[in-house]
């Protein structure tokens, strides 16, 4: 079977002359956080002074001692390296291997006039192109165009306007599928799912819209519905709460069967489905009990957003701006997407850089329980990205901009206290995720700077 994702692999780029593999080897290693190699560098020269079949050989051994690295990395591979059957097999073992997809005229007009010895023919060019195709696509794990497309496949995660209709084939394997959605989108876009799931379907699941879901009883619910073998897959279609909620379950239903995540909220295409963290709510207090249990796949299929209200959509634009100031450019979903999907692949357990996510979240966790969770989450974080933009010493009107966050009524001290108690602290310095001209960072800052940041969002 294909592997699904990168996580503790190699990720392995193949693909014609001219697809770009040595172009987006350092790119994409940088988002990973890995070190990148190409391994086609300095292949023209040995073809030309040693010939082809010593290049094959120089080739696999240089490709072979690569892979057997144990440090999960990046390798642009040559064209040619996955005509040999060693590397075909070494590749399945070790690495995630992604094709750079790339047509025979662009393919063409990249390398025409270079000085590469398979280059020189137009015909045999083409004709290559043509043979080589299959071979790609039969040892290929993943396809992409591009960096953040190279990020998402590396994550697991499609992106495609209309994939709804092909969750089908979309959900890994052929296995049994069980659909879990909120009542909502159960009516909304629940016909549709059912449909293009076709005979795979086995049993559906209805949830009570919103945070209601995230209950331990909702949960004890799905297990004794569920009627999966561990090769039976679960679907989670709808907003956060939904993936939480069913991620949850099939993480430990059986100690684990895989799961879908097809995100219908703007939250849950740009941040919740996406990294494998699941969760429920208990009387102590949000998301205490989960497990990472990284999806099989997360389809993301923009036009699911066209039925949100104006007001959920809003959750999910603080979310964005947030990633935005992260990445430190403007984003689309995709782009969102793939930021949050590269942190995560680089620290899935949440113990480093992932925290970054974090940003302005400090403060609008303190304010959502000092308004006894009364506050939507979005504005609470728009509220929060404004802090964390002033104690960063940075300009705040980006934010204000984009989301024109207004200061709450709440219990001043009430807020503070809810943010010593979430960060565990009471001494005189507070960790914070700030903003500088290099990107996120993390700094203790003193509790009195924190405090009248905090002060500042409230009236
Ligand atoms: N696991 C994570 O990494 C992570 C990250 C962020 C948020 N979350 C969690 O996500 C939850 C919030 O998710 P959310 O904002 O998506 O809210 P949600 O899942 O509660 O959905 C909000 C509302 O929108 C409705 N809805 C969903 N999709 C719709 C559609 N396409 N058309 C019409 N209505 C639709 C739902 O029925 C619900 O009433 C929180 O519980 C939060 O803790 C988890
Ligand atoms: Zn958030």
């Amino acid at each position: 079977m294909a592997i699904l994702n990168a996580l503790d692999r190699h990720v392995a780029l193949v693909g014609f002359m001219g697809a770009g593999k040595s172009t987006l080897v350092g790119p994409l290693a940088e988002r990973l956080g890995r070190e990148g190699y190409d391994l086609d560098h300095g292949a023209t020269e040995i073809i030309r002074e040693q010939g082809m079949e010593r290049f094959r050989a120089h080739e696999l051994q240089r490709t072979l001692f690569s892979l057997e690295g144990r440090v999960p990395g990046v390798f642009a591979l040559g064209g040619g390296a996955v005509t040999t059957e060693q590397i075909r097999d070494e590749l399945a073992r070790s690495a995630f291997t992604l094709l750079l997809d790339v047509d025979a005229d662009t393919a063409w007009e990249r390398s025409r006039g270079s000085d590469r010895p398979l280059a020189k023919d137009e015909a045999e060019f083409r004709r290559l192109h043509a043979e080589r195709q299959p071979v790609y696509r039969a040892v290929a794990d993943g396809v992409a165009s591009d960096v953040d497309g190279a990020v998402l496949a590396a994550a697991g995660v499609h992106h495609e306007l209309g994939s709804l209709d092909r969750l089908g084939e979309l959900v890994p394997g052929d296995g049994p599928v069980a659909l879990v959605a909120d009542a909502t989108v159960m009516g909304i876009h629940g016909p549709r799912a059912q449909e293009a799931l076709g005979e795979r379907l086995v049993s559906t699941h209805e949830l009570p819209p919103g945070e209601e879901a995230k209950q331990v009883r909702v949960v004890e619910r799905l297990w004794s519905e569920l009627s999966l073998d561990r090769g039976g897959s679960v679907v989670a279609l709808g907003g956060g709460a939904t993936t939480d909620t069913a991620g949850f379950a099939a993480a430990t239903y059986l100690r684990g069967v895989p799961w879908v995540a097809v995100p219908t909220t703007l939250v849950g295409q740009v941040d919740a489905a996406i990294g494998g963290k699941t969760a429920i709510d208990i009387p102590q207090g949000k998301n205490l009990a989960g497990a990472f249990h990284w999806p099989a796949r997360v389809v993301i299929d923009e036009a699911l957003l066209e039925t949100l209200s104006e007001r959920e959509r809003r959750q999910g634009l603080a979310e964005l701006v947030k990633t935005e100031l992260l990445a430190g450019r403007d984003l689309d979903v995709r782009g969102a997407a793939a930021y949050k999907a590269a942190l995560c692949l680089r620290d899935p357990h949440d113990r480093g850089v992932r925290n970054w996510l974090n940003l302005g979240h400090t403060f609008g966790h303190a304010l959502e329980a000092a308004a006894g969770f009364d506050l939507p989450h979005g504005e609470a974080v728009a509220l929060g990205l404004l802090a964390a933009l002033r104690v960063s010493g940075r300009d705040d009107s980006p934010v204000r901009a984009a989301l024109d966050p207004q200061p709450v009524t709440v219990d001043r001290e009430r807020a503070w206290e809810a943010l010593l108690r979430d960060k565990k602290r009471s001494g005189e310095t507070i960790n914070l995720v700030l903003l500088g001209d290099d990107g996120p960072y993390v700094e203790a800052r003193p509790a009195g700077e924190v405090r009248a940041a905090l002060d500042s969002l409230i009236v």
